[in-house]
């Protein structure tokens, strides 16, 4: 079985979505979901499934990037992860620290990379009055929203929408690529993976 822990900062609903799809003869598990918040709504979700939880608080580590690392991987080696989903985790990482997990750290991002790397993704595709919007999950690397690219959902944009609009139709499509993305990778399938939405 292969050992994943997922890190978040909130809701947690991509989190949802890759711990229910780890069942039957899926080769992986979830064993942590760790939050840089305590009060991240995904971590109470987590333990309803039955998923060990843990802490690290950035905000005990304040200027000490390294720190909040160095107990960042004191949590993940207690639970002997092969493999690291971010799924809606808010920090930044150092190379430090994406260097020690390459090839093992999944994210997932909301643009169709590598348009709108950072933050604020569905007001910027607007902005740029975009056909389309879409998410993105690739491997991490020490370059932000960098890596290698291993699947995208995209969607037209509408006239009306808005950035929230956006996002409300993005999130399930998250839900939809994240675990199949997962899936595959974890067979060793690293071609990119491309989702449609009417
Ligand atoms: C998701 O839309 C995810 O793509 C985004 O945060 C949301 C988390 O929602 N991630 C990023 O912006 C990463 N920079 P969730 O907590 O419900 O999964």
């Amino acid at each position: 079985t292969q050992r994943v822990a997922i890190l978040i900062s909130g809701g947690g609903s991509n989190m949802v979505a890759l711990a229910r799809s780890m069942t039957g003869d899926h080769p992986a598990r979830p064993v942590l979901v760790l939050s840089n918040r305590p009060d991240a709504g995904g971590l109470d979700r987590a333990q309803e499934m039955g998923i060990e939880t843990a802490v690290v608080d950035h905000r005990a580590h304040k200027g000490d990037r390294p720190g909040f690392e160095t107990a960042l991987n004191t949590a993940l080696d207690a639970a002997k992860p092969d493999l690291i989903c971010l799924a809606g985790f808010m920090r930044v990482l150092t190379s430090a620290f994406t260097e020690r997990w390459a090839g093992r750290m999944l994210n997932i991002h909301p643009s169709l990379l590598p348009k709108y790397r950072g933050l604020d993704t569905h007001a910027r595709a607007l902005e740029a009055k975009d056909a389309f919007h879409g998410c993105t999950v690739h491997e991490v690397t020490a370059e932000l929203d960098g890596g290698p690219i291993l699947g995208q959902a995209r969607l037209p944009i509408l006239p009306n929408d808005t950035a929230s609009s956006l996002a409300a139709r993005l999130l399930p499509l998250e839900h939809a690529l994240y675990p199949l993305v997962l899936r595959r990778f974890c067979d060793g399938n690293r071609d990119p993976l491309t989702i449609d939405a009417e």
